[in-house]
Parts: C-alpha cells; sequence; structure tokens
C-alpha cells in the first residue's frame, strides 16, 4: 500500500520564521531570518516556512531571498505561508520562484466559531474556497500543503470533507492545527485517528501536525499525533512562537532519538533498529538555539527542556554523587548530543590569533577575515580584565561582534558612569551617529542603567519605551561575564538588543543601541518605502 503518510521517518517543518515570529517583539529583519535559515539548512530541518509572503514587502523579501540563496539543489523545501486568497498566493508562487523545491501552504478556517465571527461564511463556502484555493496553487507548484485552521474545535464530518476535497485538488501535506492549544494527548490521538478512518483518500498524503502551546502540551500533543501515523511535525526552535509558541523542536527531535526504541514500533522498525527516527543534526541544536534567541530577543527559561541552562545541571548532592559515579543514574542524554560546549578553561590573554581561530574552528564557528579580527581584538580586551575565558564567554563575545549590524547605525566610543549609595547615579555617553558626526551626552537617572538609557535616548532622539531588561550570567564566577537583553517598543512593534561585557552597565549600553540600531533600521525603511 502506497501510504504517504506512513513514511518511515518524521519530516521536520521549521516554522520558527513563520509562527515563531508572531511571537510578540521577535520581529527578525531580512538578513537576520537569512541568517536563521542558513542555520536551520546546517540543523538538516526538512521544510523551512520562511513566512508569510503577502503579508508585507519585507516578508516577501525575506522569503525570497531564502528560496534563492538557501533553497538551492540538495538544501531543504523552502515553504511560504498563503491564506486561501488568490492574492497570498500568487505572492508565495513569486516569492518561491527561487527555490529548488518550493511549497506553498494555504489554509482557511473550518470550525464553526471561526467561520460564523471571522469569517463570515458558510460551510458550503469555505469547502469551494479551499478546493480552489488548492487547485490554483497547485498551477504554481506542486508540493501544496493545506491546513484547515482551528481543526481540532471544527465538526469532525465537515473536517473529513474538507479535508478529502484539498486532497482530491492537488494538497501533497495536509496539516492538522490545534490552533488554540486547546487538545489533550489523547484527543489528539482521537482526532488522527478519525482522521486516518474517515477520509478516503488521506493515504495519498503527508499528514502533519501543528499544535500551540498554550496549555503547554504541544510536545506531547504532536508525538501523540506521531504514534496514530503522522509524519510531518510542524515545530520551532526554543517553542517561540504566537501567544505561548509551538511544539519545540529540540523537544521532538530529543524525545524521538531518547525513546526511539519506545517510538520505533509505531513506524513499522524493530525496536532496536538503527536509522535515526529525523534527520536533524542534532548536535546543531545548541548553536541553533542561542542564535535564535539572541536574534529574536527571546531569553530562554533556565529550566527549558533540552536547551535550558539547567537542562544539564545537577544541583542536588545525591544527584551530584549519583552523576559522579555512573551519568546514567541521573542524566538520560548528553550534553554533547546538542552540541553543548563543554565549560573548559581554554584560552588566555596570552593566547594568540591562531590558537583563537583554532578554538572558534572547533567551537563550529566560520568567520571572514574581518569578523575574525574584529572578535579577536574584542576577545584580548575582555581577556586582560578576564583571567580564564571559557567556550561559553568565546561564544559570547564572536556572537556579539558578528552579530548583524545595521549598516550605517549609531555606534558607542565611549560609556562612563558614576552611581554609588549618596551619589546621583550620572551617564556620560559618546556615540556617532549614522551620519559619522561625534556627539557626547551626560544624564542622571533613578540607577546607574537609566542613566545610560536616558544620555542615550536625548542622543539618538528616536522615542521609545524599555519594556525589558534582564543580565544572564555567561559563566559562573565574580569575574563573568554578563549578556543584557533589552526590549523597546516604538508604537505597536518591539525591537531587541543584546551585548555581553564583564561590566553590565557598558553591557546595557551597547544592548540599548543595538535595539535602537533595529528601530532606526525600521524607520529608515519605512520612511523610503512610504516615499516610493
Ligand atoms: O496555528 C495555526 O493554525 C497555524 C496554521 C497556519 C498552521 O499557524
Amino acid at each position: 500500500m502506497s501510504m504517504r503518510s506512513q513514511a518511515d521517518r518524521i519530516i521536520i517543518f521549521d516554522t520558527t520564521l513563520r509562527d515563531g515570529e508572531q511571537s510578540p517583539g521577535a520581529t527578525l529583519n531580512v538578513e537576520e531570518k537569512l541568517a536563521i535559515a542558513h542555520q536551520l539548512s546546517l540543523l538538516g530541518v526538512d521544510v523551512i516556512e520562511a513566512g508569510f509572503a503577502a503579508a508585507s514587502p519585507g516578508d516577501f523579501q525575506a522569503v525570497k531571498t531564502i528560496a534563492e540563496q538557501v533553497g538551492i539543489v540538495g538544501g531543504p523545501v523552502i515553504c511560504s505561508l498563503a491564506r486561501a486568497v488568490r492574492q497570498d498566493i500568487q505572492a508565495a508562487a513569486e516569492a518561491l520562484k527561487g527555490a529548488a523545491r518550493p511549497r506553498i501552504h494555504t489554509m482557511i478556517s473550518t470550525s464553526d466559531i471561526h467561520l460564523q465571527y471571522q469569517l463570515k461564511k458558510s460551510r458550503s463556502e469555505v469547502l469551494a474556497i479551499a478546493a480552489e484555493m488548492v487547485a490554483y496553487a497547485k498551477s504554481f507548484v506542486d508540493d501544496v500543503e493545506f491546513s484547515p485552521m482551528d481543526a481540532s474545535r471544527t465538526e469532525p464530518e465537515f473536517l473529513y470533507q474538507v479535508l478529502s476535497q484539498a486532497i482530491a485538488s492537488g494538497a501533497t501535506t495536509i496539516n492538522i492545527p490545534d490552533t488554540v492549544g486547546y487538545c489533550t494527548p489523547k484527543e489528539i490521538g482521537n482526532l488522527i485517528q478519525g482522521i486516518r478512518q474517515n477520509v478516503p483518500n488521506i493515504d495519498q498524503v503527508i499528514l502533519s501536525i501543528h499544535t500551540q502551546n498554550d496549555l503547554g502540551l504541544a510536545t506531547a500533543n504532536a508525538l501523540a499525533a506521531i504514534e496514530q501515523g503522522v509524519r510531518q511535525v510542524e515545530c520551532t526552535i526554543n517553542g517561540i512562537g504566537e501567544r505561548a509558541g509551538n511544539a519545540a523542536l529540540e523537544e521532538i527531535v530529543m524525545a524521538l532519538q531518547v525513546r526511539k526504541h519506545y517510538f520505533h514500533p509505531y513506524f513499522d522498525r524493530s525496536v532496536d533498529a538503527d536509522a535515526p527516527l529525523t534527520n536533524i543534526k542534532t548536535q546543531e541544536i545548541y548553536k541553533t538555539s542561542t542564535l535564535v534567541s539572541r536574534l529574536t530577543g527571546m531569553l530562554i527559561q533556565p529550566n527549558k527542556a533540552i536547551v535550558g541552562a539547567n537542562a544539564f545541571a545537577h544541583e542536588s548532592g545525591i544527584h551530584q554523587d549519583g552523576v559522579i559515579k555512573h551519568r546514567q543514574t541521573y542524566e538520560i542524554m548528553e550534553a554533547a548530543s546538542i552540541g553543548l560546549p563543554e565549560n573548559r578553561i581554554v584560552l588566555g590573554k596570552h593566547s594568540g590569533r591562531n590558537a583563537f581561530r583554532t578554538k572558534l574552528k572547533e567551537l563550529g564557528f566560520e568567520l571572514s577575515e574581518e569578523d575574525l579580527n574584529k572578535a579577536f581584538n574584542r576577545f584580548k580586551e575582555v581577556a586582560d580584565k578576564k583571567k580564564e575565558m571559557s567556550d561559553w564567554d568565546i561564544e559570547a563575545i564572536v556572537r556579539d561582534e558578528t552579530q548583524i549590524q545595521v549598516e550605517s547605525g549609531f555606534q558607542i566610543e565611549h560609556v562612563q558612569v558614576i552611581c554609588g549609595d549618596c551619589t546621583c547615579p550620572t551617564a556620560t555617553i559618546t556615540i556617532v551617529t549614522p551620519e559619522g558626526k561625534i556627539i557626547t551626552n551626560a544624564s542622571v537617572g533613578t540607577g546607574p542603567v537609566d542613566a545610560v538609557y536616558q544620555a542615550i535616548n536625548q542622543l539618538v532622539q528616536i522615542p521609545n519605551q524599555l519594556i525589558e531588561f534582564s543580565v544572564q550570567s555567561v559563566t559562573g564566577g565574580i569575574d563573568a561575564l554578563g549578556t543584557v537583553t533589552v526590549r523597546l517598543a516604538y508604537q505597536d512593534r518591539i525591537f531587541s538588543g543584546q551585548a555581553s561585557d564583564t561590566d553590565i552597565v557598558v553591557a546595557a549600553a551597547y544592548a540599548h543601541i543595538n535595539a535602537i540600531n533595529r528601530l532606526y533600521c525600521h524607520l529608515q525603511t519605512h520612511k523610503s518605502l512610504t516615499s516610493v
């Protein structure tokens, strides 16, 4: 029987750049999306949902650039989301032209609550639109995915009808979204079972699942769907996404790897089969996770499964004792399996450029000569203050120095702060403007960070509101590097910035200017778009 839904492994459909970017404040520019897409390709995802081409000119450009530069022969399938309307499908098809393997993902709501209050359409109208728009998408590309939005709250008989029509019209993947994260694992299992039993042509397509995390059940629901024959999972790095986010790619992949003996029988494999259940190179997980966190400004909670800072840390004496005696007493997977660097002391202030270059290679960074020089200079500066440089410190420096900069943004020249219990916190900041002018300002604040922000804001003259400020220590120890992440609000948009330094007030100044530069870039693009 040629059951496409019975493919013998899981297809990983990554939607970090589409659903993930719908996280409030996670807005990414085209260069940042491209950097993530390249990393997703290295990670080995099968499909990259690169965006929603019709949503904005920026989204269109991002899908187009990723299609051309990442969707090469031998690379992943590149997909664009499109509502079931002609203009969306045309925009998706146009943006995907450069991809070796393009996919259009079209969707329409099918639940009564969405039909009545949002679409204001009858079931028969939705049925006709779904069939017509799948066929329309098929006129551009062979690979068409169809999603009945809010599928898990759709009346089952109507859902079966819509799916059957979509397949008859040319869909090659049928995706079942639990759009509002409402279902329990058992209910998701029953839903998939019902679809497989009642949609006569379901075996002609790949069956997919898209789970949201509103009740914290996204990963469990996706795994329950896999047990019932789903063979594509839609997920995001770090589980980011609309509201409480999506199923986390790293959780799905590591569950399938660590518990492969449990899952093998669902794939008609012998329990101790060798071949992995996904094509993901798990050693790239940690790097991908930190890249996404840094570029989106979405911090990872320390207790987050797989990629959280505490995921491999053992605090209790009993656990530490057990791990020292035999690692598997308390560890079900090795940190190295997700590419987590060991916190080894490696370099110091006497280390030369060659040792630094070799270390970067070991950590998986391939830098241009220019970026290498920038990172090396910064390394020397930090090594002067900090005796021992761990792999984590080096990673933080490289991330800072190679972060995608706005071509001609503001640059910090100098930060000086005076504070204490009997002093009015005062910051003096010198910056270079995009036009190359050097300007200085001093300001007081409620604390040193506030003083820095006031001084910078008065210099750049771009209104913004600081809505989030956080500091994380890169390693332990009194001389640790601190990474500051800030999120700024401007009208209805949020912009993030990140920077690391041994002095957290200095890191705060750089993080703030990085966020300001993203906002500045947005304003410049907007200005040039509205003046066209
Ligand atoms: O949550 C949802 O329903 C979606 C679909 C477009 C798959 O994101």
